[in-house]
């Protein structure tokens, strides 16, 4: 049994700046981060485009960004919650510079600002195409100079100790030596990001199956607003399964087209904003032409763009369309909407405490009421540097209570017990995968929830069954919080009514889906 102050479980943005943060105020207490694959993979190590922040106060403000916040989540944001995030914004920018992460500037030293989907200002401070690589790359350095924080790569946490509805702590699977240890902790964070894998079809590395989120729930805290799964318009089209390269949003921002195989610039027939209008509206719109032509993909057309300025702010994106055989000079990018984030999740406060006690959550695995119906594009890294920041200034309060509970820790079950066949993990994750992209994709139907929810359940009887009989690992794991998140997320679809934002439901089957 190891016993810490703070038990971190994540190591993107959102778990490392808390982790920096509480060790910098409290250096005599420990700090615990665990990850469950090499500390920078995360979908944080993917963020292409940027962090939305108000800098430049001639054309931009405030306002302006609280209201194309309001208006992206379609009336379901909390207004006191964006106003929060978006004015706490530049003093979260100005602790990442310090910490040493470094973000483009034009020739007369300010900061290169880039527009995305559903902003009315250029608001994107962004490191190239890879500012999520550039910011964990700087947290990360600076986590590894604290002395009394702990990294623990490879560690998977499976379960939450709870009692009387608080917190204890982790049980956390060693990937090395299989073994599962109990980590008892004043303070647990939830850091453990999105779902993406459960899509198949994603943007989201493969550590994206949603753990946290299904640990909070059979711990039972509050989980809300699942159903709003949000579609990245362009993820790079390829016919297979797996993590999707994207073509980010910033690319439209710098005024690439998308059109249809035919040539037709759609999305002037859909919205004002073209093809910068917010993303669950220009997804809609691709899935609505793709099934009326038939076409696997569109197309993003970069032809008429500067090319060499083209090269400097994206070149990871540049090169990737290279080696795939897509000249962007010449030819346009191939792309199809693809699962990449969950704006729903683990309900907090403003404090990022969840309804159990001593129990926070942080970052994309919470519901904290910024993005309502749709997040604005680049508004999840603020996010997270928002809330990481709000919890440690909660818990940085020196007459803060912490609530202590004894309970026996009973010892881990370590009966000999067969290994679970890895081949039925792999079938059952691509059933899986194929059942959420059919029932609970872009556009649903209520009859398809509803089968997708009974199949879902008949899987989770299934699987917890053989968990009973099997030694288990961390793809046992992974599979059983996958089934536990679509079934959230079924049985929230089925739940809300009315269409909002990036939900759209319709009673009956349509007869143009297409199989993916
Ligand atoms: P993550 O960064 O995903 O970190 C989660 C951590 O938890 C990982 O370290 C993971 O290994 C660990 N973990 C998960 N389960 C367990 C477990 N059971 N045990 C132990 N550890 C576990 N947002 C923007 O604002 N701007 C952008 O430009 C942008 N671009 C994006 C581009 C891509 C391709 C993707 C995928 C996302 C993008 N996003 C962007 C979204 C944004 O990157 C994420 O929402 C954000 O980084 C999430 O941070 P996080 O710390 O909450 O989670
Ligand atoms: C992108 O660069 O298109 C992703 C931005 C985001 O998800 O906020």
């Amino acid at each position: 049994m190891t016993n810490t102050n703070y038990l971190i479980i994540g190591s993107g943005v959102a778990g490392l700046t808390f982790a920096l943060r509480i060790a910098e105020q409290f250096p005599n207490k420990k700090v615990t981060i665990v990850t469950k694959a090499n500390a920078d993979e995360s979908n944080t190590k993917y963020a292409q485009g940027g962090i939305a922040i108000v800098t430049d106060k001639n054309e931009d403000s405030y306002q302006k960004h609280i209201e194309d916040t309001l208006i992206c989540g379609d009336g379901l944001c909390d207004e006191a919650v964006v106003r929060m995030v978006v004015t706490e914004g530049p003093k979260r920018l100005k602790e990442l510079i310090e910490w040493g992460a470094k973000f483009d500037k034009n020739s007369d030293g300010n900061l290169n600002l880039g527009k995305e989907g559903g902003h009315s200002e250029n608001r994107v401070v962004h490191h190239k195409d890879q500012t999520g690589h550039e910011i964990e790359r700087a947290i990360l350095m600076q986590v590894y100079q604290k002395d009394n924080i702990t990294v623990l790569d490879h560690h998977f946490a499976t379960d939450l100790i709870t009692a009387e509805n608080c917190c204890l702590g982790a049980l956390v699977l060693d990937e090395k030596t299989q073994q599962i240890n109990t980590y008892i902790s004043d303070i647990t964070l939830l850091a453990t990001g999105g779902i993406g894998h459960l899509y198949g079809h994603t943007t989201n590395p493969v550590i994206a199956t949603g753990d946290g989120i299904a640990m909070a729930y059979r711990a039972h805290a509050d989980i809300k607003e699942m159903e709003f799964i949000q579609f990245h318009p362009t993820a790079f089209y390829e016919a297979s399964t797996g993590s999707k390269f994207l073509i980010s949003e910033a690319v439209r921002g710098f005024g690439a087209y998308l059109r249809t195989k035919k040539g037709h610039r759609f999305m002037i027939d859909y919205d004002s904003r073209e093809e910068l209008a917010s993303r669950d509206i220009v997804s809609q719109s691709i899935d609505l032409e793709l099934k009326k032509s038939g076409d696997d993909c569109v197309y993003l057309d970069c032809t008429h763009l500067e090319l060499e300025a083209f090269k400097k702010h994206f070149p990871m994106i540049y090169n990737h369309c290279l080696k795939s055989g897509i000249d962007i000079a010449k030819e346009w990018i191939p792309v199809v909407p693809a699962q990449h984030y969950l704006c729903g999740g683990i309900v907090v406060d403003t404090n990022g405490k969840t309804s159990v006690t001593n129990l926070f959550a942080c970052g994309e695995c919470t519901q904290t009421g910024l993005h309502g119906a749709n997040r604005l594009a680049s508004n999840s890294l603020l996010e997270a540097l928002v809330y990481s920041s709000r919890i440690y200034e909660y818990l940085a309060n020196p007459n803060l209570e912490i609530k202590t509970i004894k309970k026996e820790i009973l010892k881990n079950d370590t009966a000999e017990k067969p290994e679970i066949d890895s081949n039925y993990l792999t079938v059952l994750k691509a059933k899986l995968q194929h059942l959420m992209r059919q029932n609970a994709g872009i556009v649903r139907y209520e009859t398809d929830l509803l089968n997708a929810k009974e199949q879902l359940l008949k899987w989770k009887e299934e699987i917890e069954k053989i968990g009973q009989t099997h030694q288990i690992n961390s793809s046992y794991y992974e599979l059983l919080n996958m089934i536990t998140i679509g079934t959230l997320i079924v049985s929230q679809s089925i739940e809300r009514q009315g269409n909002r934002g990036g939900f759209v439901k319709f009673e009956t089957p349509s007869f143009a889906k297409k199989n993916s």
